[in-house]
């Protein structure tokens, strides 16, 4: 998927705003070496850098790694594949927000990480659970199906787990599970074209090989269909179900 930095930073600076929580989670100290994956435009890697850590971004979008490094310049930023990756030292920790969900092979993700950290590091991350945005995909998928683009609904865009399958995958690896909790947070979207904004850029593979004009116009009917379940006193709000973990590799 090709990700447009910009947009998300403009419309979508929620997700670091979120992100907030998870460092609670994290908490950095001092010294520590941290990595960062999925570090996107570099907002929350900047935030872990001010505990006086030494944090390093990884991203698989060249998009996301070149903003990071023009605004972070103090900070180290590598484009690399989250489920391949290997750097000379281990990490204490390893870091993660809103970005599991969008990685296929979770086992070699969480392996990749597991070899990555050190003995006694802590993986701190969020991503999106099971029947997260339910709505959101079941709408642009009726919408595809009505228009003919059947074919269109069929990729499996996100991967989105339960905490219970999740664990299963952490302790077999060899992780401690440390807390873990799954919840609901609906989560208000920018503006008016709050929830336009939304599929434009994270469902658009859904669109792949469909004219940019009928593209909008099943957008748009989406949208008008989302409005029943996904709008709120003049607000759009995306149906965001949570999956927190903190795992140690003992
Ligand atoms: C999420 O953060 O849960 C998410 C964001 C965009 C697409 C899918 C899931």
């Amino acid at each position: 998927m090709k990700w447009n930095a910009t947009l998300y930073d403009n419309k979508h600076g929620f997700v670091a705003k979120y992100g907030e929580d998870v460092l609670g989670w994290l908490a950095p100290q001092h010294g520590e070496n941290i990595l960062d994956v999925g570090c996107g435009t570099g907002t929350l890697t900047s935030k872990i850098a001010v505990s006086g850590a030494m944090v390093t971004g990884i991203d698989a979008s060249p998009e996301m790694i070149e903003k990071a490094t023009e605004v972070f310049p103090h900070i180290q930023f590598f484009e690399r594949d989250a489920t391949d990756f290997s750097f000379e030292k281990k990490f204490d920790a390893v870091f993660s927000n809103a970005v599991f969900h969008w990685i296929k092979n979770q086992q070699q993700l969480l392996q990749c990480i597991y070899d990555n950290l050190q003995t006694g590091g802590r993986l701190v991350y969020e991503m999106g659970a099971k029947h997260n945005i339910e709505n959101i995909h079941n709408a642009v998928k009726k919408v595809l199906m009505e228009e003919g683009f059947e074919k269109n609904t069929n990729i499996e865009l996100n991967y989105f787990s339960s905490a219970a399958q999740q664990a299963v995958m952490l302790e077999n690896i060899g992780f401690t599970i440390s807390n873990i909790i799954q919840f609901e947070r609906p989560t208000e979207l920018s503006g008016t074209d709050g929830m336009k904004n939304w599929i434009m850029q994270f469902a658009q593979p859904f669109f792949s090989n469909i004219t940019e004009e009928k593209k909008n116009v099943m957008i748009e009917k989406a949208v008008a269909a989302l409005k029943e379940t996904n709008f709120e006193n003049g607000k759009w709000y995306a149906d965001y179900i949570r999956l927190r973990v903190k795992a140690i590799k003992k």
